[in-house]
């Protein structure tokens, strides 16, 4: 694992944090995000079915990781097809507006800093990402990874990634599947979040250890949170990618 730089983490914590208080949340929907709702089907084949709300829980449940999770209607959505679902969080209060939000009647264990439903379906760690004790909760089958590695800053970005193959136990010959939300724009016009993955980054961080397919790629519009948030960054594409087990 890489050295982690601590004031960094903190000051990232703090940004975020900041974010939730000044309620400067743009990425967050109140829907199911459509990227998931698209690629359902690739991310977890034994679902049957048209996808939505009414869909039929999945008689064949998985272990979904969904890391940096803030409090996405993704987690009670992936709940009500019966998958498991893990996440981590740093922001206490965003957990607990989910759990308000979807009465998930979650209890918090302080010792290990976890947030559980009754029926051990629903697991949210709260705390760093790059500090969650993920051997405790992995192999995952599947990853649900939206607004988390764009979000992180760049120096993170190995870290984050050694992460992830721990949470997939790579080398077990455990299989994984991984959806992956990107954004392309030019890197030297905007620092981000969100944070650009270009052919480069796929090369340099998923090659080396997943076979990487591009399932989607399309511009985001000028009036979309994402497109505020960014400004004025010239060409601005959302990019779904896909990773699974190399060959
Ligand atoms: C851009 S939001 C995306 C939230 C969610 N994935 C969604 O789709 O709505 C990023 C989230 O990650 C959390 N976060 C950022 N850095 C983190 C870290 N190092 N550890 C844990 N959570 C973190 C933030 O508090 C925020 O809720």
């Amino acid at each position: 694992m890489p050295q982690l730089d601590i004031k960094l983490l903190e000051e990232n914590t703090r940004f975020w944090e900041n974010r939730y208080r000044n309620n400067n949340i743009q990425w967050h929907i109140d829907d199911v995000n459509p990227m998931l709702f698209k690629h359902l089907k690739t991310l977890i084949p034994s679902v049957t079915g048209e996808v939505g709300e009414g869909s039929k829980a999945d008689s064949n449940p998985k272990k979904i990781f969904i890391p940096l999770c803030g409090k996405t209607k993704d987690i009670p959505f992936l709940l009500s097809l019966g998958h498991e679902v893990f996440g981590v969080e740093s922001f206490s209060a965003a957990i607990e507006e989910l759990n308000y939000d979807h009465n998930l009647e979650l209890k918090f264990d302080q010792q290990k800093s976890l947030y559980e439903s009754e029926d051990g379906r629903l697991k949210i760690y709260c705390g760093d990402f790059f500090t969650c004790p993920i051997e405790d909760f992995e192999p995952f089958d599947c990853i649900w990874d939206r607004g988390s590695f764009i979000a992180v800053d760049y120096h993170f970005r190995e870290a984050y990634v050694e992460m992830m193959k721990r949470a997939v136990a790579l080398g077990t010959g455990h299989k994984f599947r991984y959806l992956l939300q990107t954004v392309r724009y030019d890197k030297t016009v905007y620092p981000g979040p969100p944070r650009c993955v270009d052919p480069d980054d796929i090369e340099k961080f998923l090659e080396p250890w997943a076979s990487v397919q591009q399932l989607d790629r399309y511009p985001v519009s000028d009036d979309s949170p994402m497109r505020m948030t960014a400004g004025d960054v010239g060409d601005l594409d959302e990019i779904a990618l896909f990773l699974t087990n190399k060959n």
